[in-house]
């Protein structure tokens, strides 16, 4: 994949992060969310690749834009043939109410590497390099939880464990906390809770529990990039998600799979923070522009760019959201 794609990249997420920050706090999950997404649509438009979105707002009939299967980019010839998954909002919820960590993400691969994961829930653990190796989906979490303490060089005692907060967690938000180990319940977005693992000045160890499928896939991309460690199993509601699963092509349906399962190859990954967030920025208005912070990073090299970007809106109108 380009390397100069991972600088390209980026103006699409902060497109999405400037639109839907605009919205932050307003109760409106679905107008920010709306927001990002016609915002990310349109920077699309400028990005010299033949895109295919695999993973994005639903499928064909739901969703008018970012469908998957919709061919993205300027699709010029000789531009590069990648299958993208986006969130435009992750954490609609948090966007809605000004709560941390809301994020605009995409992850980017070669074509065919990306799992085509259906709109299911997916059990996750994800850690960060300095755990990597540590941690088995089929082991129990107290386990885990040793086994990242020692890998860590911690107590059990001292590390933070990310989790949803949702009824379906109540058994293992008990089993972590008889284990000693600390949590921190978010609300939502399980993306930045992934990727917050692989930075320790997050101050976050380890992400447990059950999440969105697509969410999972662009976890393992952003994880796989930074060396971190993603396990996931999907966790189906019904025997029609079950099915779908099957006509996207997925065989054991039942099987733990790895970062490098879900997001293979070369991968990239772009965040852009819309709300404060534990890793990233928020947007901040000025009187006559914005400023984001974001990151950019891929598998291959591994390096990691932060990108701190004031924007004219009247200047960059494409921008003003
Ligand atoms: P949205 O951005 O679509 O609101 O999703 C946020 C999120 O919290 C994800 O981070 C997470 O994977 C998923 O929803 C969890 O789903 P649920 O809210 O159904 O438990």
């Amino acid at each position: 994949m380009d390397r100069n794609l991972a600088l390209e990249v980026v103006r699409v997420t902060e497109a999405a992060a400037l639109a839907s920050a605009r919205l932050m706090g307003r109760g409106d999950r679905n107008g920010a969310d709306q927001a990002a997404v016609e915002a990310m649509r349109r920077a699309f438009n400028d990005l010299a690749i033949a895109g295919e979105v695999v993973i994005g707002e639903g499928e064909r009939d739901e969703a008018p834009m970012l469908f998957i299967g919709e061919k993205v980019g300027r699709s010029r010839p000789g531009d590069q043939e990648i299958e993208i998954a986006v969130d435009p909002l992750e954490g609609t919820n948090l966007c809605a109410t000004g709560a941390p960590n809301a994020i605009s993400v995409i992850a980017m691969g070669e074509k065919g590497k990306l799992l085509r994961a259906p709109d299911t829930y997916m059990e996750k653990i994800a850690c960060g390099p300095g755990a990597k190796g540590a941690i088995d989906l089929a082991r129990p979490p107290v386990e885990n939880l040793r086994r990242v303490a020692d890998a860590l060089g911690k107590y059990v005692e001292d590390l933070t464990v990310v989790i949803l907060d949702r009824p379906r967690h109540e058994k293992l938000i008990a089993e972590v906390r008889a284990a000693g180990a600390r949590i921190k319940l978010i609300g939502d977005g399980d993306v930045a809770g992934a990727l917050n693992t692989c930075f320790p000045e997050t101050g976050v160890d380890l992400l447990m529990g059950t999440g969105g499928a697509p969410e999972g896939v662009i976890s393992a991309a952003a994880v796989r990039c930074v060396g971190g460690e993603l396990q996931g199993r999907l966790a189906f509601r019904n025997d029609r998600e079950r099915e779908r699963a099957r006509e996207y092509g997925m065989k054991d349906l039942d099987r733990i799979m790895s970062a490098e399962e879900m997001a293979a190859g070369n991968v990239m990954f772009a965040a852009t923070g819309v709300t404060q967030g534990d890793f990233l920025k928020g947007v901040r208005f000025t009187g006559d522009g914005a400023h984001t912070h974001s990151v950019v990073m891929r598998s291959k090299t591994g390096t990691l760019r932060y990108i701190e970007t004031v924007h004219h809106f009247a200047r960059a109108p494409n921008y003003a959201g």
